[in-house]
C-alpha cells in the first residue's frame, strides 16, 4: 500500500455531474437540457444511448452516499441540474428540484461529507438554447437567478461552490468542434459563449458571497500541459497556439483580467475574430472576470504534444503507444499534472487549489467472481498523486483531490461505452461493484488518517 505526504487537512474526494449520473430527466417537473436534446439528435452519442436514467441517482442517491462512506471520503463534488431548478432556465422555482438536492446535502452533512457543488456541468434549459444559449448575454442573467435560487436555499449548509466546469468545452466542445451539445461548428460563437461563460462566473462570484456567509468559490477549468514534439521555433510555436486556446484563454481572463494578445493574433490570423477588438466583450467585463476567488478547481487527465502543421497552425502528435493510451486515446503522463500545478502556482499566484477531477477510463469488467480487476486505473491513480505530493514539495498550495468519478456514468458523446469510475455499474440491474481502484482508493484515504493520527 502506497503511503503518500499529504497535510493532515487534506481534502480527499470523488467527483460527479448531474446529467451524467441522476437519470430521472422527465419527473418532478424537470425542464429539458441541451444534452437532452442533443442525445435525441441521430448520430450524435456515439452508441445511441442517452442520460434519461443513467445511473439512476435521483433515486439512488442514498445508495451512492453509503459507497462515499465506504470509501472513507470526507468530500464530494457534484453538479445540480439547472432544468430542475428553473426548467425553462429562469422564472419560477421548481420546488421539488430543490428538494432533491435539499436531500442530498442532509445525506452528505449526515454522513460527515463536504458537498462541493458545481453550478453548471454543461447541461443549460434547452429553452435558454432557444434563444441563442452562452452566445446571448441574457443567459448570463438567467444565470445569476439560477444562482439565487440554487444559493438561497443550499448556502446554509454548503460552503464550498464551483461556477463552471471546464468553460474550454462549454466553448469548445459545444460550439467549434460540435462534440458535445448543443453541437455548433462556429468559431467566432465559441470565442462569444467563452467570454459570456467567464463573465457569468465573476458575477455569480459576487452572488455566492452575498448568500452565503462562509463561502468558498471557485471555477473548475481544464488544463493541459503541452510539449513540442521536437526541440524546434516551429513545435515551439506549436505549443504556444495549443496553449494560447486551450490554457492562457481562461486562466488569464480569471487572473490578470485581459485575453492573451498572441492568442488573439492567432484567431484573427485563422478568421475567427474580424476587426481589432474583442467585440463581445464590454466596459466592466474583464473586471468582473478578474473578480477574486477562494481557489482554483483543476481538472486534469492528460497531456499534449504538439508540432507545426499545415499552413502554421498547430498539429497533436501521439508519442504514447496506442496500448498504453487509456480508453478514451488519452496518454497517461502524470509528471503533466505536477508540471501544470507548479506552473499555475507560479505564474497566476492562485491561492488555494483542488484537483477537481482526475481519473481514467479502462473498460475492464467484473470476472466470474465479480470482481474487477482495473489495475491499469489503480496505477494510474498511484502516479498522479505521487505527482501530487511532487507539486506540495515545490510549495504549490493543493488542497483537495477528487477522483473522477464515483461511478461509470454517461460519458457525453461517447455514451456509456467509456467508464471512469472507481465503482463499476451494471446499468441492467443498477448495482455498483466496487472496482480493485475502489479497494485502493480507500486504503490510501484510511493510511493517509492513519499517518496523522499516529503522528
Ligand atoms: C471532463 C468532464 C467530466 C468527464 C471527464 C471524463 O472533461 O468535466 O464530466 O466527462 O471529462
Amino acid at each position: 500500500m502506497a503511503s503518500f505526504d499529504f497535510p493532515p487537512d487534506f481534502k480527499w474526494g470523488v467527483a460527479t455531474s448531474s446529467h451524467q449520473i441522476e437519470g430521472a430527466t422527465h419527473v418532478d417537473g424537470r425542464g429539458e437540457s441541451i444534452w437532452d436534446r442533443f442525445a435525441a439528435t441521430p448520430g450524435k452519442i456515439a452508441d445511441g444511448t442517452n442520460g434519461d436514467v443513467a445511473c439512476d441517482h435521483y433515486n439512488l442517491w442514498g445508495t451512492d452516499i453509503e459507497k462515499m462512506r465506504w470509501l472513507g471520503v470526507d468530500s464530494y463534488r457534484f453538479s445540480i441540474a439547472w432544468s430542475r431548478i428553473l426548467p425553462t432556465g429562469r422564472g419560477p422555482v421548481n420546488k421539488p428540484g430543490l428538494d432533491f438536492y435539499d436531500r442530498l446535502v442532509d445525506g452528505l452533512l449526515a454522513a460527515r461529507i463536504d458537498p462541493m457543488v458545481t453550478l453548471y456541468h454543461w447541461d443549460l434549459p434547452q429553452a435558454l438554447q432557444d434563444e441563442g444559449g452562452w452566445a446571448n448575454r441574457d443567459t448570463m442573467d438567467a444565470f445569476l437567478e439560477y444562482t439565487e435560487a440554487v444559493t438561497r436555499r443550499l448556502g446554509d449548509r454548503v460552503s464550498k461552490w464551483i461556477t463552471h466546469n471546464e468553460p474550454w468545452c462549454i466553448a469548445t466542445l459545444g460550439h467549434e468542434e460540435g462534440h458535445h451539445a448543443p453541437g455548433h461548428f462556429d468559431p467566432p460563437e465559441a470565442l462569444r459563449v467563452a467570454h459570456h461563460v467567464l463573465v457569468s462566473h465573476g458575477m455569480a462570484v459576487e452572488r455566492i458571497r452575498t448568500n452565503v456567509p462562509n463561502a468558498e468559490v471557485g471555477i473548475a477549468l481544464i488544463l493541459t500541459p503541452c510539449y513540442p514534439a521536437t526541440p524546434t521555433v516551429g513545435d515551439e510555436d506549436a505549443v504556444r497556439q495549443f496553449d494560447g486556446s486551450f490554457n492562457r484563454w481562461y486562466l488569464d481572463p480569471l487572473y490578470r483580467g485581459r485575453y492573451p494578445d498572441d492568442a488573439i493574433a492567432d484567431r484573427r490570423r485563422w478568421g475567427h475574430l474580424s476587426s481589432d477588438d474583442l467585440p463581445f466583450v464590454l466596459p466592466g467585463d474583464m473586471e468582473k472576470i478578474a473578480v477574486p476567488t477562494d481557489f482554483l478547481g483543476l481538472n486534469f487527465y492528460s497531456r499534449a504534444v504538439m508540432k507545426a502543421g499545415a499552413e502554421g497552425r498547430a498539429a497533436a502528435v501521439q508519442m504514447a503507444p496506442k496500448e498504453e493510451l487509456t480508453d478514451m486515446e488519452w496518454e497517461v503522463f502524470p509528471d503533466g499534472l505536477k508540471d501544470i500545478l507548479v506552473r499555475v502556482h507560479q505564474e497566476y499566484q492562485v491561492p488555494k487549489i483542488y484537483i477537481t477531477e482526475n481519473g481514467a477510463a479502462y473498460p475492464t469488467a467484473p470476472d466470474s467472481e465479480g470482481r474487477v480487476h482495473d489495475d491499469r486505473r489503480v496505477e494510474y491513480f498511484r502516479l498522479h498523486l505521487e505527482s501530487c505530493c511532487r507539486a506540495l514539495e515545490a510549495e504549490v498550495p493543493l488542497a483537495g483531490y477528487f477522483a473522477w468519478s464515483l461511478l461509470d456514468n454517461f460519458e457525453w458523446a461517447h455514451g456509456y461505452e467509456k467508464r471512469f469510475g472507481l465503482f463499476w455499474v451494471d446499468y441492467e440491474t443498477q448495482e455498483r461493484i466496487p472496482k480493485d481502484s475502489a479497494h485502493w482508493y480507500r486504503d490510501a484515504i484510511a493510511a493517509h488518517a492513519l499517518a496523522h493520527v499516529v503522528k
